[in-house]
């Protein structure tokens, strides 16, 4: 007989049901996650916050983690398009991330899969991915927004360059036309 299987628990709760100690678990994962050199700020993490979490734990240890919080996405008419802007009710995706110990197990897979499960309640879900998570959401069958993308700043529409190919998307029940123009609400610190 081998060693026995380490017993892995996913777990969803919303930020409010979470204990201080997860959301401080979390938080230094983040850390661990995405190193020195990624910088996961303060703020990156407040983007995570006030919405559902999944939490994967091997052996009661917190190894991998994700989030999705509500806001809204401003598609504009495509060219083929008769009808005008629409405000879209997107599950944003946040603070995905596997201690590095842990990778390559399926653990953000079982927090993605935790997460698109909340699909049916959005028009879209969407995110940002670094260049560590383009091959985990690509797997998943999440596809780039191929508009250019763009922000509805405090002073008004700001084009958002260097987030163009980054964005990407889990197409929901509504026809979407990809290459599109897209804007992100305002936040503090990286806007998308
Ligand atoms: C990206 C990250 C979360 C992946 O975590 P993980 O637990 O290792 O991912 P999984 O084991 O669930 O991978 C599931 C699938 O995604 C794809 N995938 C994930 N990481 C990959 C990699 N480095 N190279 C190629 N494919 C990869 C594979 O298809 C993989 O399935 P497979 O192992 O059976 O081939 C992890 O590398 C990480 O924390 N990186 C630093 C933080 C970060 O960039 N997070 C993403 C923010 S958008």
């Amino acid at each position: 007989m081998g060693a026995p299987q380490a017993a892995r628990v996913v777990s969803v709760a919303h930020t409010a049901q979470l204990d201080p100690a997860d959301l401080a678990e979390a938080r230094a994962l983040m850390d661990v996650a995405f190193g020195p050199s990624g910088g996961f700020t303060d703020t990156d993490w407040s983007h995570a916050l006030g919405g559902m979490h999944a939490l994967v734990r091997v052996d009661g240890v917190l190894v991998a983690h994700g989030s999705l919080v509500q806001r809204r996405l401003l598609v504009e008419p495509g060219e083929q398009s008769g009808s005008g802007a629409r405000s879209l009710r997107c599950g944003y995706v946040e603070a995905v991330a596997t201690h590095p110990d842990h990778r390559r197990r399926g653990h953000a897979a079982a927090v993605m899969a935790a997460l698109e499960a909340f699909a049916p309640a959005y028009d879209v879900l969407a995110l940002s991915a670094s260049d560590d998570g383009v091959p985990l959401y690509a797997a998943r069958g999440w596809v780039p927004w191929r508009g250019p993308t763009s922000v509805l700043g405090p002073t008004g529409p700001r084009r958002t360059p260097d987030d163009d190919g980054a964005v990407f998307v889990l197409l929901g029940a509504p026809a979407l036309d990809l290459d599109a123009p897209i804007a992100c609400d305002w936040r503090d610190g990286d806007v998308w």
